[in-house]
């Protein structure tokens, strides 16, 4: 692999960040990090930004008597920030209502149109708009859509519609042969059964939705918002109007998500990219769904966190820590926001901030700040960690790393070296005290696109073999 393009959903905006948006993030600029230290910064892109247009956003806006491109201006900000708040890394903040993006979705679609894939016919269905899709009498419990609680509309209107059947069979074959990877396995599962069922065509536009972009060939119809945001993957990377960049980029490596939307970017997507001559995303990953606590993330039932909130509590590096080892990524899985104080205090309190502070004033007040270079065998197999991270098995690597921090823990608790010191046994000190900074060195790496900000104080404190520092506390104990 000599590139490695990722992108997360575009959010919607219609409501701030919310721990949802934050876990996919938190997830994706890990892999950012860690494979920008294995092919080098240059070599990835890293993608993440907002879903601008439709009706969903243009009433949070009305609601609050905002022009729309005001609201969306005001709300693509508090993500940027928010991203910022959790040391995000990414390349490319793409928002839908810049021009860029429109010049390239209109150029997208009008070729499609050109080349006859989208014809004009008349829709009749019911549409959620906080799902901004239709729905079928099936998808409804007690006639509300069961993720919005609302009411769907009817609407019955002339739309455009894309040719997905034509396409149909070639994504299947993509899914089938693993040109296109969809994992986990529970996931692609899911998505071949789709095929089973019958898909129709699907409508690309709007009638009556002025906020977003037009029809190219028809200015009295706007873009459907899933077909404009989906293109943000390559109007961002350059198609249609930065041609090299374009190719160095393109296809995206990873899209990442959660299941709820895997439909569209399994099924709709590839086929939009076959339709347009373009390559497919070469893999697309959709993690779980989470409850907080066991109850579903919800404003009403007053258990949404805020993540700002939660990287004021427990400041960054913690905050990313505990989203991701909360449950096996790619599961379902409950957030037990209840112990977060507790896995707070055991394994970055108690473990690693304990650790890395009582070896290194040993090492100053025993050793005089040195340490001897030696050879010691790595606790952890390089290529499986390698390999679990670059399959998104995070919990997998997070358990690994924290068993070594028990274990020099432990190690240490067991030999010693206080008394080892009080007795004059210098050469015994040295050698626990220098195994237990090497493991440490060890730690910091694999942690560091989990919590780059301590891995980087780890690292800087341990450099000098001659003068190994004692950095500030790094985790404090919780009440
Ligand atoms: N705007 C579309 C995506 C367009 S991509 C071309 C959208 N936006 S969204 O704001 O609803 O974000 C959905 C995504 O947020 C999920 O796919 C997932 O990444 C994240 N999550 C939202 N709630 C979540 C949970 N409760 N659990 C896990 N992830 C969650 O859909």
């Amino acid at each position: 692999m000599n590139k490695f393009y990722i992108t997360t959903p575009i959010y919607y905006v219609n409501d701030k960040p919310h721990l949802g948006h934050a876990y996919t993030t938190i997830a994706a600029d890990c892999l950012a990090r860690y494979y920008r230290k294995k092919i080098g910064k240059d070599h990835v892109q890293f993608l993440t930004g907002t879903d601008e247009h439709g009706k969903k956003n243009a009433e949070a806006a009305e609601k609050l008597g905002l022009e729309p491109q005001a609201f969306v201006d005001r709300q693509a900000e508090i993500f940027q920030k928010a991203w910022a708040n959790l040391n995000i890394s990414h390349d490319i903040f793409a928002r839908t209502t810049n021009p860029d993006h429109y010049a390239a979705v209109s150029q997208f679609m009008q070729k499609l149109y050109d080349q006859g894939d989208i014809y004009e016919g008349v829709y009749e269905g019911l549409y959620c708009v906080g799902c901004e899709k239709f729905l079928t009498e099936k998808d409804l419990v007690d006639g509300l859509c069961p993720d919005h609680k609302r009411k769907p509309e009817l609407l019955k209107e002339k739309n455009y519609f894309f040719r997905l059947r034509h396409y149909l069979p070639k994504v299947q074959k993509l899914i089938e042969r693993g040109d296109v990877v969809i994992e986990p396995d529970a996931r692609k599962k899911e998505v071949m059964g789709l095929f089973k069922q019958q898909l129709d065509d699907f409508s690309v536009s709007r009638e009556n939705i002025p906020w977003g972009i037009p029809v190219p060939w028809d200015e009295s119809q706007t873009l459907y918002v899933w077909v404009e945001a989906l293109q943000n993957y390559l109007s961002f990377a350059g198609y249609g109007l930065r041609e090299d960049d374009f190719k160095k980029w393109w296809p995206a490596d990873l899209h990442l998500m959660a299941k709820d939307i895997v439909k569209f970017h399994a099924i709709y997507w590839p086929a939009l990219l076959l339709a347009a001559g373009l390559e497919p995303p070469k893999k697309i990953f959709a993690h779980g769904f989470f409850t907080i606590n066991g109850q579903k993330m919800s404003k009403s039932l007053g258990n949404a966190i805020d993540p700002e909130e939660m990287v004021q509590e427990f400041g960054i590096d913690a905050t990313r820590y505990l989203l991701l080892s909360q449950f096996p990524f790619g599961q379902d899985g409950d957030i037990q926001a209840g112990r977060f104080v507790e896995k707070y205090n055991a394994d970055l309190a108690d473990g690693l901030g304990n650790l890395v502070s009582r070896v290194t004033s040993m090492v100053q007040s025993y050793l005089n700040g040195q340490i001897r270079e030696k050879k010691i065998k790595r606790e952890y197999d390089v290529k499986k960690m390698n390999k679990d991270m670059e399959a998104l098995r995070f919990t997998e690597v997070l358990d690994a790393v924290f068993r070594i921090i028990a274990e020099t823990n432990k190690k240490i608790n067991d030999t010693e070296p206080w008394r080892k010191a009080k007795e004059g046994k210098e050469e015994d000190v040295s050698d626990i005290l220098s195994e237990a900074v090497l493991r440490l060195r060890d730690v910091a790496e694999v942690l560091a696109p989990f919590m780059p900000q301590t891995s980087e104080i780890i690292m800087t404190s341990l450099s000098d073999f001659n003068n190994i520092q004692k950095p500030p506390a790094l985790f404090l104990r919780k009440p």
